[in-house]
């Protein structure tokens, strides 16, 4: 088996499950993870998503399938046995230790030489941007601080991947923000894979470079961010990932090949690109709605009357609910792009609001 894996495959799970009791946590999930990627794992809170990580660190044993590191069948083989090293949610330092300390541990009980321990741990330190913290204790440092030293006491070990369960979590969300955009620059320095789980979809969306999402203890789609966004392979993913408009109709085959005719109650009847037949959903990102007042501005378009309900503004962009008669109202992005442009739509206002055919999902799942 091990000869028929690709050079740049460095996880490999094969059709793994995990039963606690009666409630089946991991559902036959395969997956290949490369090396030097950085991929996360998402999904609504109790997907399994810790579960998978923990069978992969060795704390949890697989009820059917196996798993792969570096070609190798991890089958018996215990954590402290395995190329991994993992990031716990509640990132665990040691309180009573300084910095330096705690980051040089795990080489202390690896019996490395001293001069290879202190060199590895500046080495470390510098990565998280913590040099001359060396004599600090953790409860001198910020919880951004805790953070980087718990990454630093990772990263110290040199594991082949390294794994991370929620790591920003606890960070407020400025400074999260900023953490995600160095993890991601750390990863590309050390060259280790990372494979992250967070439950915060933009924050997968924004770091990796490919994404699973889990749900039910399933995997549902594995795709790069942009992919997942624009083109979910089902209802679960779209919704799941980003806000969307969805909308239900029964597609029959049109006239021309390659094409569907959808019956909507909302909409009416649609002609799309696709191949479908029988119950179907239809979706739209907000950002694909475009708002027009003149009569005649959203020719050849899929074009509905609508009265603006509510305006919801967020600085750069505001976020329109309109009520286009459909029961539940039609999600509008609009970009606030001119500073004294003043608003381009008010609640009340009757609009005409469409989307071009091509931006439409048709999702049969
Ligand atoms: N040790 C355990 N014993 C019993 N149930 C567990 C255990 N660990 C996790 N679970 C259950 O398995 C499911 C998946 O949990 P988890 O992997 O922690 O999900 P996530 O990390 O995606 O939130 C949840 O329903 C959780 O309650
Ligand atoms: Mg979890």
């Amino acid at each position: 088996m091990a000869s028929q894996i690709s050079q740049d495959t460095i996880i490999r799970i094969e059709g793994v499950s995990k039963k606690f009791g009666r409630l089946q946590a991991v559902d036959n999930v395969s997956m290949e993870i490369k090396r030097g990627e950085f991929f996360a794992l998402v999904g609504p809170s109790g997907c399994g998503k810790t579960t998978l990580l923990r069978l992969l660190a060795g704390f949890e044993t697989p009820d059917a399938g196996r798993i792969l590191i570096e070609g190798r069948d991890m089958t018996g083989v215990t954590a402290n046995h395995r190329p991994v090293n993992m990031l716990f949610q509640s990132y665990a330092i040691f309180p009573h230790m300084n910095v330096e300390t705690n980051v040089s541990y795990g080489l202390k009980i690896a019996r490395r030489p001293r001069d290879e321990i202190m060199a590895r741990t500046e080495e470390a330190l510098g990565l998280v941007k913590l040099s001359g913290y060396e004599k600090s204790h953790p409860d001198e440092l910020s919880g951004g601080q805790r953070q980087r030293v718990a990454l630093a006491r990772a990263l110290v070990m040199r594991p082949a991947v390294l794994l991370l369960d929620e790591p920003l979590s606890a960070l407020d969300a400025k400074l999260r923000e900023a953490m995600q955009l160095e993890m991601v620059h750390l990863q590309k320095t050390v060259g280790i894979t990372f494979l992250i789980v967070t439950h915060d979809q933009s924050e997968a969306l924004s770091m990796a470079g490919r994404i699973a999402v889990m749900h039910q203890g399933s995997v549902r789609q594995i795709a790069p961010p942009g992919e997942l966004y624009e083109a979910p392979n089902c209802r679960f993913v779209a919704d799941f990932i980003g806000k969307i408009n969805l909308f239900e109709g029964t597609a029959r085959p049109a006239d021309q090949p390659g094409r569907v005719r959808v019956h909507t109650e909302k909409l009416g009847i649609l002609e799309l690109q696709g191949d479908a037949e029988g119950s179907v959903t239809l979706a739209v990102r907000p950002e694909k709605i475009i708002i027009s007042h003149e009569p005649g501005g959203l020719e050849g378009q899929i074009s509905l009357h609508g009265t603006v309900m509510d305006i919801a503004y967020f600085g750069g962009h505001s976020k329109l609910f309109i009520d286009i008669g459909a029961g539940q109202p039609l999600m509008a992005e609009i970009t606030n792009s001119n500073r004294n442009g003043g608003p381009r739509v008010a609640p009340g206002d009757r609009v005409r609001c469409g989307w071009r055919a091509v931006d439409t999902l048709l999702l049969t799942e």
